[in-house]
């Protein structure tokens, strides 16, 4: 891209003559007479400036749903974050419409909501980057008075575009993508990076193209956008390479598999279902909203969770209300997690800001048996809140059941099988979703119990998806953080091993993280063990949670979990292990794997909705 752009400088010099024309500015002429009363098209956009590096926004303004324009672009995730420049192809459909008794226009009718300060003229150039002009704007909009306008007020703006002539569908010409010829174009550069000719290009716009016009590129088929590479490793590669590891739990590719086709499938199911979906929208949004509504929040809410939409189920403030008794002290769990009740069944009711809502978007992405459920959710537009919907699990957490219920311990087959269920989870997350997912605050608190005593992680509230990141905010929980985060905020998936280093240690010994000193446990283990668990056995004894001593364990067994959790502990994060190396050393620890298939428990299935 630099170096492109290198060589639009070296002939700046060429275009400026032309720079000093005004450009066509009422709109595009058409012959309904020789064009299909409406075209399915494209618009060349390159997101911009920090309010359109999120594809959520720029599918707002455009009146799509993100995997519409993901699809054609070749964007691998609707969540990553663009970078500036990044190209897109963003779907129009565009229609021959009578501006007066002698012209007819051709354009895409996009409805926008004006906004403070907004204006034609900045909304046409600053958010459409000149895809129309505000003349167009005022034609297309006979009753509106530009200089009065309300906010709230819709408009229609005519987004340029052009469908294919009869003549031009018989040479092959499927598509005229709108695109607008930027000051340092020409011609010829523009045909080879549509795959389309200049002598093509020059027949369908004519040879006086100036600077911001909006051209009309000849193709047969899209071309293929070459996008920035994401930072994680491509799916792929990576399953292939675990393959042999991961297929002995019979989980894994599986996953990955059911998730690709479920998004796959989703992108043609959703295509058809937009215009059902969004009558659903109008409905859920009168539902929620309150006599002084808010456009700007609710647009923009509802592009957040539009993929959300078709797959979880919304519910009402006021079924929440009543689940919880106005979310009354009593239904408190914890923190801000509530107990309601909902048709015949338990649920543990999240409630949040909307900005703090990451969670929902993360937890989109993610599907497995050992990762708390989300059920649905509930936005209250009158005061901005989220409330997310899980499933609720009987038996708490795993920090209740270690360190505070003296009466049922948990015996050491079911630790294990926690830990695994745990490292399942964390494998997961880490390498079957793009962009990968690092949990951030694993700890035995966040680890919950079903009725079997499996465990499930809950608690996406801090996770992050990209991975090898800095960040300059450090969040987390004293005694379960890693070092390298702490000191240099490096957020990756070795973090997560660590922490869950920390809660093997939970398992093992029955001690909090942190003791009544504010000592970390992973610091004490260090100290007594040094690294190595067999050259200082003698101090086992004295570390292993008391109640498990009386179950007669096999000192190997403990031994082999313990240097697991060191391996985990390791200081260097690039030294850790990986989940699916911890995932096979857990299970392959042979008691384990003898009492397991004895009771006929199998690595978790996965839960595919
Ligand atoms: C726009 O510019 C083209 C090329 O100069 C011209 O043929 C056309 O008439 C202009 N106006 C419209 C409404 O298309
Ligand atoms: C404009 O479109 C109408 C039908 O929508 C057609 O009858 C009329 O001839 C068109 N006028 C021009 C100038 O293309
Ligand atoms: C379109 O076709 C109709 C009848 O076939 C004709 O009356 C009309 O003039 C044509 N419009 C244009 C712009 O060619
Ligand atoms: C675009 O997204 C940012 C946050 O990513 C938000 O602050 C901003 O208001 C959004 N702009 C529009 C026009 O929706
Ligand atoms: C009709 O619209 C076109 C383009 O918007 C404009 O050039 C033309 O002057 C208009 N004609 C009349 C009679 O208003
Ligand atoms: C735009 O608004 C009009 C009238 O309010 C409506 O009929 C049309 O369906 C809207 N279009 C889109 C794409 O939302
Ligand atoms: C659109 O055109 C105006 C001038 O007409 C220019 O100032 C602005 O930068 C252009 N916008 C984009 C995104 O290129
Ligand atoms: C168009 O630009 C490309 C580089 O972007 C350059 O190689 C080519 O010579 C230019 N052609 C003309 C006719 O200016
Ligand atoms: C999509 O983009 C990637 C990354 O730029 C590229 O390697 C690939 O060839 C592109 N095309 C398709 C069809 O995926």
């Amino acid at each position: 891209m630099k170096l492109l752009l290198f060589f639009f400088l070296l002939h700046f010099q060429n275009s400026l003559s032309q720079i000093l024309l005004p450009p066509n500015t009422t709109g595009y002429a058409c012959n309904p007479n020789q064009t299909t009363p409406s075209c399915q098209t494209y618009a060349f956009f390159t997101a911009m400036g920090p309010n359109q590096l999120d594809l959520a926004n720029i599918s707002d303004i455009f009146s799509v749903s993100r995997p519409m324009i993901a699809k054609p672009s070749n964007l691998t995730s609707v969540t990553s974050p663009l970078v500036p420049n990044q190209p897109l192809f963003i779907p129009l459909t565009c229609t021959c419409n009578k501006a007066n008794t002698t012209t007819n226009l051709s354009y895409a009718k996009l409805n926008y909501t004006i906004k403070k300060g907004d204006t034609f003229y900045l909304v046409s150039t600053d958010l459409y980057h000149n895809l129309t002009t505000y003349q167009s704007v005022e034609i297309v909009n006979p009753t509106l008075v530009p200089t009065n306008l309300d906010i709230g007020q819709e408009v229609i703006f005519p987004i340029f575009c052009k469908c294919p002539t009869q003549t031009q569908l018989q040479n092959q010409v499927n598509y005229l993508i709108s695109y607008v010829f930027q000051p340092l174009d020409n011609v010829s550069s523009i045909a080879s990076r549509f795959g389309s000719t200049t002598k093509a290009i020059v027949d369908a716009n004519g040879d006086n193209i100036r600077p911001l016009d909006t051209i009309f590129v000849p193709v047969s088929r899209l071309p293929v956008l070459t996008q920035p590479t994401p930072t994680s490793v491509p799916l792929g590669q990576r399953s292939t390479e675990r393959k042999g590891k991961v297929i002995g739990l019979g989980i894994g590719l599986g996953v990955c598999g059911i998730f690709l086709i479920l998004m796959g499938g989703f992108w043609a199911y959703r295509e058809s279902l937009w215009k059902k979906r969004a009558d659903g929208k109008d409905k859920y949004i009168d539902r929620t909203r309150s006599s002084k509504r808010n456009d700007q929040v609710e647009v923009s809410l509802m592009a957040d969770v539009s993929d959300c939409l078709d797959k979880y189920k919304v519910y009402r403030i006021e079924e929440l209300n009543e689940a919880t008794d106005s979310f009354d002290e009593r239904c408190l769990i914890q923190g801000s997690v509530y107990k309601g009740y909902m048709d015949g069944k338990h649920y543990a009711i999240k409630k949040m800001k909307w900005n703090a809502c990451e969670e929902l978007k993360i937890l989109q992405k993610v599907n497995h048996g050992n990762l708390v459920m989300l059920e649905g959710f509930c936005i209250d537009s009158n005061n901005a809140n989220c409330y997310l919907v899980y499933e609720y699990l009987e038996n708490g957490s795993l920090y209740t059941r270690l360190h505070e219920s003296k009466t049922e311990r948990l015996s050491w087959r079911t630790r294990l099988q926690i830990a695994i269920d745990i490292a399942n989870g964390l494998q997961y997350i880490h390498e079957h979703t793009r962009p990968r997912v690092v949990h951030k605050d694993i700890k035995s608190s966040n680890i919950l119990l079903d009725a079997q005593m499996r465990a499930k992680i809950a608690n996406f509230g801090l996770a992050k998806s990209g991975c090898n990141a800095i960040t300059m905010h450090i969040v987390g929980t004293q005694g379960y953080i890693a070092p390298e985060y702490l000191s240099d905020g490096v957020v990756s998936t070795k973090m997560d091993v660590f922490s869950f280093g920390v809660v093997l240690l939970e398992l093992i010994s029955g001690r909090e993280a942190v003791d009544e000193n504010g000592k970390a446990l992973w610091v004490e283990f260090y100290e007594n063990f040094n690294g190595d668990v067999e050259k200082h056995k003698h101090k086992l004894k004295g570390f292993i949670d008391d109640f498990l001593l009386k179950e007669s364990i096999s000192t190997d067994n403990v031994m082999n979990i313990m240097s697991i959790a060191i391996a985990c502990l390791h200081k260097d994060p690039s030294k850790r292990p990986s989940m699916v190396d911890i995932v096979y050393a857990l299970c392959k620890s042979d008691d384990l794997f003898t009492d397991i298939s004895q009771d006929g428990f199998s690595p978790r299935q996965v839960i595919a909705r």
